[in-house]
């Protein structure tokens, strides 16, 4: 399959990062127990406030990114033995082609810009990040190689002309995405319509993606700060742009290409359509939206409080519970 011919490189691309070293032993439940803890919990010990975009604020943040650093190898990774009622409700998952191709994507995009970042703190964050998205890769690669889920052949995948465009789609995608694939996993993790082994092999690689949003929404503020007050004006611009791109690209998911390359038509209200594929209880709109927005809280709770959350999600999803409260009482 073309999805296992797969090499990347982040230590090739990104001057002066040096890929992680895993640990070679058997697979010691303590030590990943302890790695998961070290990876979810967070604080400095550094005292006093973090002035946003200051040299404390991006030291304690790669600093952050780098210590809650969990070393799983997706090698040794294993695959439960699936009945076949639950082999053919994952194998359905409208999302397997779209996953990888978006780790496909948001590996090289973050090595690209990681690359031309002149601060190393932060440059090497970003590698660590790549190599991160790399690694959700082979996770992937992994698991539908082994169910034998089919997928579309991957889509060429071109180094940007503008990568810090790049980077900022990839991260604010995952800023929405990730909010909704945390309520979706506590879905599933619920419906017990999936073998707890399955939840427990995605659950370091969901919170992984929170401390990728965790280290975007920080860097996006440093970043702005960083920068002479006309730079910043074609920055905002280009979040703007940012968000349209990303709301174009949503509704373009509807269109995918099925297992012989002919376009079909996928899913394109995943959210609901797809809580609704990952349990047997009937689920509300505003009761998805409170689970994503509980989660969310949830998996961000255990870093340190000086740093900046992602909020756009949230504060959407807190808008229209609202809006349907008001709806719903009238
Ligand atoms: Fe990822
Ligand atoms: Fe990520």
């Amino acid at each position: 399959m073309d999805h296992m011919v797969d090499v990347f490189d982040t230590e090739a691309m990104v001057p002066g990062f040096t890929a992680p070293v895993l640990p070679s032993g058997p697979f010691d439940p303590a030590a990943v127990e302890a790695a998961d803890k070290v990876s979810r919990y967070w604080t400095s010990d550094t005292p006093g406030p973090f002035k946003i975009g200051s040299e404390t604020h991006k030291h304690e943040l790669c600093r952050m990114f780098r210590e809650t650093f969990n070393p799983y190898r997706p090698s040794v990774l294993e695959w439960p033995k699936l009945a076949p009622e639950e082999l053919a409700r994952i194998t359905a998952l409208p999302i397997w082609d779209i996953a990888v191709e978006t780790e496909g994507k948001a590996r090289l995009r973050m090595a690209a810009y990681a690359k031309t970042v002149a601060d190393k703190d932060m440059r090497l964050a970003l590698a660590l990040n790549a190599w991160e998205e790399n690694r959700h890769k082979e996770v992937l690669s992994k698991m539908v190689t082994h169910y034998g889920i089919p997928l579309v052949k991957e889509p060429p995948y071109i180094y940007p002309t503008d990568a810090e465009w790049a980077y900022m789609v990839t991260g604010y995608s995952e800023c929405i995405d990730s909010f909704f694939a945390f309520g979706l996993f506590k879905v599933a993790q619920r419906s017990g319509l999936f073998p707890q082994e399955l939840i427990d092999t995605f659950e370091p690689v969901m919170q992984e993606e929170c401390r990728h949003i965790l280290l975007f929404a920080n860097w996006v503020a440093w970043h702005r700060k960083n920068m002479p007050w006309w730079r910043r004006i074609g920055f905002e611009f280009k979040v703007f742009r940012v968000y349209c791109f990303l709301g174009w690209e949503r509704i373009g998911l509807a269109r995918s290409l099925d297992g012989d390359g002919n376009e079909r038509t996928q899913d394109n209200n995943f959210t609901v359509n797809g809580a609704q594929s990952m349990t047997a209880d009937d689920l509300s709109l505003p009761e998805l939206l409170q689970l994503c927005l509980d989660e969310d809280e949830h998996r961000f709770s255990g870093y340190d409080k000086r740093l900046l959350r992602p909020t756009t999600a949230p504060t959407l999803a807190r808008f229209a519970l609202k809006f349907m409260k008001k709806k719903k009482k009238a």
